[in-house]
């Protein structure tokens, strides 16, 4: 269904918990890749975001309840195709994708230091859709720090915005 609904902005989604791997506690931070995310309500403010049941970030976000959307430059998009093809569970991608990070102001987890716009949300609903999960957060801070090309996915592979 791609060629009906590409291009799609990518953005790197970050979270952080206390998690469990291979039976030590181990707080991680961690990004993973999405083209599956939207607005979903101006009153309150709501930003939802699709993830596959199978990715450690679901299990991170569903025990966090909070994640952070980063809005990318085109200029990243090596980085965003190491966070979409590995887990997370037994590697720190923001070391691995050499990404800078900083503390969010109003939920406990990373944001990305390069993100052109990032966005801060607290899960308030979890929708179970097929073999994913739609997480509904509410934007509890928002920013756009800058302007630049933006990483759109197309098919297999990528294209940019015009600015
Ligand atoms: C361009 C691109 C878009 C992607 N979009 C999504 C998405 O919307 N939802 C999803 O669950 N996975 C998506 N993925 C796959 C995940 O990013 C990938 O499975 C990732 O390795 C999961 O990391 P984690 O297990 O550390 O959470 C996408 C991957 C790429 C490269």
């Amino acid at each position: 269904m791609s060629e009906v609904t590409d291009p799609r902005q990518v953005v790197l989604v970050s979270s952080r918990e206390e998690m469990d791997v291979m039976g030590k506690k181990k707080l991680k931070d961690n990004i993973i890749t999405l083209a599956w995310h939207m607005p979903v309500s101006f009153n309150p403010n709501l930003y939802a975001i699709a993830i596959g049941k199978t990715r450690f970030s679901c299990e991170i976000i569903k025990k966090s309840k909070v994640f952070v959307v980063n809005f990318m430059p085109f200029s990243l998009k090596e980085a965003a195709v190491f966070c979409g093809t590995k887990s997370g569970m037994h590697i720190d991608k923001f070391k691995e994708a050499g990404l800078g990070k900083e503390d969010c102001r109003n939920v406990d987890c990373p944001r990305i230091k390069e993100a052109l716009a990032y966005i801060e949300c607290k899960v308030v609903d979890e929708v179970d859709a097929g073999d994913h999960i739609i997480f509904i957060g509410q934007v509890l801070n928002s920013e756009f720090k800058k302007s630049g090309k933006r990483l759109l996915q197309m098919g297999r592979g990528f294209t940019t915005s015009a600015d």
